[in-house]
């Protein structure tokens, strides 16, 4: 790979994700786009540039080559502990049965699923109008997203009861496929956060954990200022572990761990059973 291909590389999945390449990602990049030559039959990464800039389709290979779809079900589980400790109380003590929550970065559906089976036993009763909307960028991720099949192997942190509720399987298979009253709870989407996004809003809560860390802070103020507009004012927005709002938005309030809220909602009604290590005195 030459410099002048890697530079054409990371332009062009800046210029299409918001991703940004540094040089020390040269290795993962060429690993990961040489099974791309292998699979189309071109001799080298020059060929490759010149294939990818003028053939419109092989742009989502390329993108969804260059991703990177880490997750796990209940992955930073203080956030659904929280979901279900404080915001759920929240919503049950209120008026609104309309809930809206968006997971913008699915992956293979393991988060959505998670906050699907957080909430399942607490709305499934037909007063309430619960919603989840999972959306990524990567169109192989959302394939297995919407299958709902994972390996036993990748469900072992799982804790048990959810396995039994909402997990079929049978002895002799290696998977297991997530049953249908949870799978019909959640719409996936493609959607990539650079572009318009096309749904109305507003959303209760949003989840973006674990990607604005691949985006500059040209990238993440704006994706984070279009989540404000898309929140509802007494919404929350969730980040990944090593992610932050400082410098970034002046626009929501930390409110627990990586746990935000726009400025200005009303008071948050704690509720007593909650976890304090869950809140943030602020
Ligand atoms: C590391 S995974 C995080 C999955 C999950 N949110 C979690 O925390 O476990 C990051 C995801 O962000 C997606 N992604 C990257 N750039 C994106 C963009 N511009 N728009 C939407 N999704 C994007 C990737 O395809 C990938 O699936």
């Amino acid at each position: 790979m030459t410099k002048a291909d890697f530079e054409f590389i990371r332009n062009l999945a800046y210029d299409s994700t918001g991703i940004v390449l540094p040089e020390r990602k040269k290795h993962m990049v060429y690993s990961r786009l040489s099974r791309r030559l292998r699979q189309l039959n071109l001799k080298d990464f020059t060929q490759y540039c010149s294939y990818v800039a003028n053939t419109s389709d092989e742009r989502i290979n390329f993108i969804n080559a260059l991703t990177t779809n880490l997750t796990a079900f209940f992955r930073e589980e203080h956030h659904f502990k929280y979901l279900e400790q404080a915001i759920v109380p929240e919503w049950k003590n209120g008026n609104k049965k309309r809930l809206r929550i968006w997971s913008s970065a699915c992956s293979t559906g393991e988060e959505p699923y998670s906050i699907a089976m957080t909430l399942e036993k607490h709305f499934s009763s037909p007063q309430w109008d619960l919603k989840i909307l999972a959306t990524d960028l990567d169109t192989n991720v959302l394939q297995t997203a919407s299958t709902g099949r994972y390996s036993k192997e990748s469900i072992t942190n799982l804790p048990a009861h959810y396995a039994e509720k909402y997990m079929n399987s049978t002895s002799a298979s290696q998977h297991v496929e997530i049953c249908s009253n949870i799978k019909k709870m959640i719409h996936f989407k493609q959607l990539n956060l650079l572009e318009n996004w096309p749904m109305s809003g507003p959303f209760d809560v949003i989840f973006c954990r674990n990607v604005l860390i691949y985006f500059d802070n040209e990238t993440k103020q704006k994706i984070i200022a279009k989540f404000r507009k898309m929140l509802s004012p007494q919404g929350y927005l969730f980040i990944g572990h090593s992610e932050t709002l400082m410098n970034i938005s002046e626009e929501f309030k930390l409110i627990g761990q990586t746990i935000y809220r726009p400025l200005g909602y009303s008071d948050i009604k704690i509720n007593d059973n909650i976890n304090e290590n869950l809140l943030l005195k602020c």
